[in-house]
């Protein structure tokens, strides 16, 4: 998972298909983040501001209880740990150094789960910039506490009406308000999705997930790598940093975990959407198809570029899991373990369960499932769905 050059091509995968006035802006990013990461003072700042304000790096945590149910050797990368509760913080704390380093004095960003949206403004209030969220009207409505958090941290919330009111049309206007703002505005994209540089770059910033995970593993377990390594994959930030740290370094099996309703690499077709070729829903005359998940995070038509080129090549799986037995993942991994995971994550912990349960995964198998998340802001719409469950049942 290295350089993909300056055409941001994984494969057949990638690219920059944005308007002409976008260009300018994209390639202006390229050069700020290339020059960035080949200096040393830009990584020491970075370090210092994930370590003493994020909170890096985060622990790895060997699930007891749970391990014993299952016959593996379970351990969770806690992401859920880190400062606004998600691996997000990573991407944005870098591209508001890059902002700042471009003197662009306004964020924009998109948000689903409302934790991209958070961490944006979060990085908005530490860097002294204007930030402004857009976000589905459907996300608003589950994410609510979410939204109060973004506001409370002074950046304004748009709310978005067309299309589905989701994940993709939030991306869109955020866009759209690129194209109008550009001078003057960083578009601080939360996943590794979008036009080049970003699925490289996001992925870069989020490495540091799969690099620390590699090295408390191997610290856990005599310098043995895990056998399976897991993640969930919306635009495939987290995962992508996972993989990262051990795509090229190890021979572990590696396992992103997609929404049954958003599942662009199992049911996806190649085709162009938000300035990327990749793995997308659509129908036959190649308009997108609307995702559908209870994880607002995890509700978005397509995967960025690089997974559809590990797919591709065979060097990651994907697979998905579906609402039912993401909630009781999410409960499950409560109920065991006292830690209640974000909904995206438990993604990834429903289908290791499911994988135990019919021996995909063979007993005494080490696993590592990235935790990207907690499930704070979930809570709410779990109450909901388990009264919904139960008032079915009575
Ligand atoms: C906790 C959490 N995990 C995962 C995701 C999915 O994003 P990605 O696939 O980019 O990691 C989100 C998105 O909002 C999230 O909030």
């Amino acid at each position: 998972m290295g350089d993909p050059g300056p055409t941001g091509r994984f494969g057949d995968f990638g690219g920059r298909f944005v308007p002409e006035s976008l260009v300018p802006a994209c390639l202006e990013l390229e050069v700020a983040f290339r020059q960035a990461w080949a200096d040393p003072a830009f990584h020491a700042e970075l370090d210092r501001i994930l370590a003493d304000y994020g909170g890096r790096p985060t622990p790895i945590t060997e699930c007891g209880r749970l391990s014993d149910e299952l016959g593996l050797r379970l351990f969770l990368k806690r992401e859920d740990l880190a400062h606004t509760g998600s691996h997000k913080l990573n991407n944005v704390i870098g591209q508001a150094l890059l902002a700042r380093r471009m003197g662009k004095g306004r964020l924009i960003a998109e948000t689903g789960a409302g934790q991209h949206g958070v961490a944006t403004a979060t990085a908005a209030a530490l860097f002294g910039l204007e930030c402004v969220v857009y976000m589905g009207e459907v996300d608003i409505g589950r994410q609510a506490l979410n939204v109060f958090r973004m506001e409370l941290l002074g950046a304004e919330v748009r709310a978005v009406t067309s299309g589905s009111r989701t994940l993709k049309d939030a991306v869109n206007d955020a866009l759209r308000d690129w194209v109008a703002s550009v001078d003057g505005t960083h578009y601080c994209l939360g996943s590794v999705m979008g036009p080049h540089p970003y699925p490289w770059m996001v992925r870069e910033f989020q490495r540091v997930v799969g690099d620390e995970a590699r090295e408390q593993f191997r610290a856990r377990t005599d310098g043995a790598d895990p056998d399976v390594v897991v993640a969930c994959a919306g635009g495939g930030s987290n995962a992508a940093g996972t993989f990262a740290g051990f795509a090229d370094f190890t021979d572990s099996v590696l396992v992103g975990v997609e929404a049954e309703g958003g599942a662009a690499l199992t049911v996806g077709i190649p085709g162009v959407l938000h300035g990327m070729r990749s793995a997308l829903m659509q129908d036959e005359s190649g308009q997108i198809l609307e995702a559908e998940s209870i994880s607002a995070g995890l509700d978005y038509p397509g995967i960025g570029p690089e997974h559809a080129h590990l797919a591709a090549v065979g060097r990651a799986r994907y697979v998905t899991a579906g609402d039912a037995e993401v909630v009781e993942a999410f409960q499950r991994l409560g109920r065991t373990e006292g830690i209640l995971p974000a909904l995206e994550s438990a993604h990834a912990l429903a289908w290791v369960f499911r994988a135990a349960a019919t021996g995909e995964l063979p007993q005494g198998s080490t696993v590592l499932v990235t935790l990207s998340g907690r499930g704070d802001k979930d809570v709410g719409q779990v109450r909901d769905i388990l009264r919904a469950v139960e008032g079915r049942g009575s």
